[in-house]
C-alpha cells in the first residue's frame, strides 16, 4: 500500500482528533482545496490552462476579458463616472481576465482607466504569485475580504463561487441527513449522520425548495453552499455604491433541486478530465458544485443588494458585443504565415465562450445585483442582444 501524501495525513489527524471522529463533507473539501501547508490551491503550480486540471473563459481568448472591460465602463458611466472607479476581483487564478481588462479599457476608454484602482482578493499564494508576475500594471494591488473598505465600483468573479466548499446532503426515511467524512484503517469513508447545522433547514426554506416532499426520492442527495451566503453578507458590507457581478456554472433553485437530479452536481476535475470520487488524487484535483443563484439573489435582497438582472454567458456577451467580433474576424485575416489558423482559432473560441449547449459557456449565469444606485440604470450587458431581438421578433 502506498504512502498516504502530507495532505491526506493531516487530513486524517483531524478527523481522528475531532468529538465523534468525523466532519462534514464540506470540512473535508475545504481541507483539501484550502489546507494551508498542503491544500490543492495552496500548492499545486499548474491548476488552470492547458497544462493544469482546467481551462475557464479567459484562456479562451482576450475577447472575454475585453468584453467584460466595456461593461465596466458602461457602470463607471451609470455611476456618473467616479473617481477611483473600483473594480475588485476575487478569485483571479493566473490573472488574465485583470490583465485583458486593463489593457483594453487603457486603450478604449482612457478616462475610466485614469480613474480606475484594480484590487484582486486572492486566497491561493501560488496564484497570487502567478498574478503578480503576470500583472505588472501599477493599478493591480492585492488585499483580503477583510481589509477591503467599502467601495464606489463594481465588485466580481468568474468561477469563485463554485470553489466553495459545500455540505453533502441525502433524503432518507423523509428526513435530511447529511454526509461525514471518517477513517477506517488510514482510508476516508463516507458515513451519514444528523445534519450539522441548522442553517441547511434554513437555507431550503430561503430558496422555496421542500426536499420532504414525495416528488424527491429516497436517497436523494445534492449539496448546498452556505459559504456562499456567509461570502455574500460580507460582500454586501464592502460595497457603498456599485455593482456585484458574479459569472459561474449554475441554476436557479427549481432546476437544482430538481428531482431529476438526484446524484447532485459535485465535480472532481483532474487533467482536464471530470469523474466524481472526491477521495481520490487528493489534493491533486479540484472539487466543485453548481452553484445556486436563487440562494445568491434572496441572501442579496437580505444583505441590501438588489437584483438588476441574471442573464446566461452567451445572451451577455452577444449584447457587449461578441457576434460584432464574429463578424469582423473573419473579414481580417490576422498578418503573417499564422494569420489563417489564428483567424480560425479565434472564432472557435468566440464560440465556444457562447456555446448554449448543456455544459458550453454559454450557459453560465450572469447575476448583476447593485447597492446604493440613486436612479435605476440599465447596463448593456443585461440588455437584450440584436440577435434574440431578432428572433423573438420573428416568433411572434
Ligand atoms: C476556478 S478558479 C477561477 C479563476 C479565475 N477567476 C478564472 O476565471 O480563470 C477559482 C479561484 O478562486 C480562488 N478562491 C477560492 N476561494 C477563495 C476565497 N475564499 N477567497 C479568494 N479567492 C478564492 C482560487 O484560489 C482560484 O483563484
Amino acid at each position: 500500500m502506498s504512502q498516504p501524501s502530507h495532505l491526506v495525513s493531516s487530513i486524517i489527524d483531524h478527523i481522528q482528533s475531532t468529538p465523534g471522529q468525523r466532519i462534514p463533507f464540506a470540512s473535508y473539501m475545504d481541507l483539501a482545496l484550502y489546507h494551508p501547508d498542503h491544500g490543492y490551491y495552496t500548492t499545486k503550480s499548474s491548476i488552470l490552462g492547458p497544462s493544469g486540471d482546467f481551462i475557464t473563459s479567459p484562456h479562451l481568448s482576450h475577447d472575454f476579458g475585453e468584453l467584460l472591460a466595456i461593461q465596466f465602463a458602461d457602470m463607471w458611466q451609470s455611476l456618473g463616472q467616479p473617481s477611483p472607479f473600483h473594480i475588485v476581483e476575487m478569485g483571479a487564478g493566473q490573472g488574465l481576465i485583470a490583465a485583458d481588462v486593463l489593457g483594453y479599457l487603457q486603450q478604449n476608454h482612457p478616462d475610466c482607466y485614469t480613474a480606475l484602482d484594480y484590487t484582486i482578493i486572492e486566497k491561493s499564494s501560488a496564484l497570487r504569485a502567478q498574478q503578480k508576475q503576470h500583472l505588472t500594471h501599477q493599478k493591480v494591488i492585492w488585499t483580503t475580504l477583510a481589509d477591503l473598505s467599502p467601495i464606489t465600483g463594481c465588485f466580481f468573479s468568474n468561477e469563485l463561487v463554485d470553489a466553495f466548499p459545500v455540505h453533502i446532503i441525502e433524503k432518507h426515511n423523509n428526513q435530511l441527513q447529511e454526509i461525514y467524512v471518517t477513517t477506517q484503517d488510514n482510508t476516508l469513508q463516507e458515513t451519514l449522520g444528523p445534519l450539522s447545522t441548522g442553517k441547511l433547514t434554513q437555507y431550503f426554506d430561503l430558496v422555496g425548495i421542500d426536499l420532504l416532499t414525495d416528488t424527491y426520492p429516497n436517497g436523494y442527495r445534492t449539496e448546498v453552499n452556505l459559504a456562499a451566503l456567509d461570502w455574500l453578507d460580507t460582500v454586501a458590507t464592502r460595497i457603498d455604491r456599485g455593482f456585484l457581478l458574479t459569472i459561474d456554472y449554475g441554476h436557479i433553485a427549481q432546476r437544482y433541486y430538481s428531482p431529476a437530479r438526484h446524484k447532485g452536481t459535485l465535480k472532481c476535475y483532474h487533467q482536464h478530465r471530470h469523474h466524481d470520487n472526491p477521495y481520490t488524487n487528493i489534493g491533486q484535483q479540484d472539487l466543485t458544485a453548481h452553484i445556486d443563484f436563487t440562494a445568491l439573489q434572496a441572501q442579496g435582497e437580505k444583505a441590501g443588494l438588489t437584483t438588476l438582472g441574471y442573464t446566461q454567458q452567451g445572451l451577455f456577451l452577444m449584447a457587449l458585443g461578441l457576434g460584432d467580433r464574429v463578424a469582423h474576424i473573419t473579414q481580417t485575416i490576422p498578418p503573417g504565415p499564422d494569420g489563417f489558423n489564428q483567424l480560425i482559432q479565434r472564432r472557435a473560441a468566440l464560440h465556444q465562450l457562447m456555446d448554449m449547449s448543456p455544459m458550453g459557456l454559454g450557459t453560465f449565469g450572469v447575476l448583476v445585483q447593485e447597492k446604493g444606485l440613486e436612479n435605476s440604470v440599465s447596463l448593456t450587458g443585461l440588455t437584450t442582444p440584436p440577435m434574440e431581438q431578432a428572433i423573438n421578433k420573428f416568433q411572434k
